[in-house]
């Protein structure tokens, strides 16, 4: 049992700072047109039907349009080919109007995602897929700009972090998963921010041992409640990326991240709920690296993170 008289941690909220961030790209993206640039432009690409994938695509081009941007939606049946997902690909690259390309991932398993993500313009890699800027994310210098697109969950992770705790400086992080999409590169903003980083994964020894040492921990991994509360060390972050749908009381479908919420809200200084912690700041800050691709294009500045 935690310590009674131990505070309850401040929840983060994610939707709340993801609606001031959508707000500020919009104003971003007035600024901009009045400069006479174009209109940002965004391009999503869906191969098949998932219906998950329909909702989140659905979702990126209604939020660019509402944002002032043009939103390009580009639907292709699940037979498609990779050589014909490749052509779109370099008709979108060549055309000016679009500054971010998002691929909707996972393609059916007859595309390769490798040469999919390969294919497109880094400079339009508003999802920070393309191994230029895979590597550009893993070579940079700490608190040196990010002057190039990084994939949009562990911005907004960062984001949230920056803000709450104001300097990471110093701070242990544990970040929990290795996936290219959010593990691996919240460990190296973690890193440019001057945290000191642990990553783990499915063979690590004694994750409880070493998230009792974290003064941050991220859980990326895909299982419900995996986070107890007593790995936790009293007033710590835990950022929970976590969806998973489970069916609760009256057959109704419910969220719950990757970490146990009712055990760590005792502990924990800080902790993003499930839903409503990340999950609003992904696309929020699609649209964030949509307007800095837009800005780059017109040959301005970025803003800063
Ligand atoms: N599928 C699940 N998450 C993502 C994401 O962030 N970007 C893309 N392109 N596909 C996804």
């Amino acid at each position: 049992m935690a310590d009674a008289k131990l505070p309850h941690a401040k929840l983060i909220d994610g939707k709340a700072f993801a609606l001031g961030l959508r707000q500020r790209v919009g104003a971003g993206v007035a600024e901009l047109v009045a400069t006479g640039a174009p209109k940002p432009g965004l391009a999503t690409v869906l191969v098949g039907a998932d219906p998950a994938s329909q909702v989140y695509v659905r979702s990126k081009g209604k939020l660019a349009a509402e944002l002032g941007m043009a939103s390009f939606d580009h639907r292709l049946p699940a037979e498609t080919t990779e050589a014909e997902l490749l052509a779109l690909i370099a008709t979108l690259n060549a055309d000016p109007a679009i500054n971010g390309i998002l691929v909707q991932l996972p393609l059916p398993r007859h595309i390769d995602t490798s040469h999919v993500l390969l294919a497109v313009d880094p400079a339009k890699d508003v999802d920070g897929f393309h191994p230029i800027n895979v590597g550009r994310l893993g070579s940079i210098a700490a608190g040196a700009p990010l002057d190039f697109p990084v994939p949009c969950t562990p911005l907004g992770i960062s984001m949230l972090l920056q803000d709450a705790l104001k300097s990471l400086s110093g701070l242990h992080a544990v970040v929990i998963g290795r996936s290219n999409l959010v593990g691996r590169p919240v460990a190296q903003l973690l890193l440019r921010a001057d945290c000191t980083v642990t990553i783990t994964h499915s063979r690590t020894r004694d994750l409880p041992g070493l998230c009792r040492q974290a003064d941050i921990v991220v859980v990326a991994i895909g299982k419900r409640e995996f986070v107890r509360g007593d790995w936790i060390k009293p007033g710590a972050a835990v950022i929970d990326v976590g969806i998973n749908r489970i069916v609760a009381a009256e057959g109704k479908t419910k969220l719950v991240g990757d970490a146990a919420f009712a055990e760590i809200l005792p502990v924990a200084g800080h902790l993003t709920p499930v839903p409503g912690g990340v999950g609003p700041m992904t696309v929020a800050c699609l649209m964030f690296n949509t307007l800095q691709a837009a800005r780059r294009a017109a040959g301005l500045k970025v803003v800063s993170v």
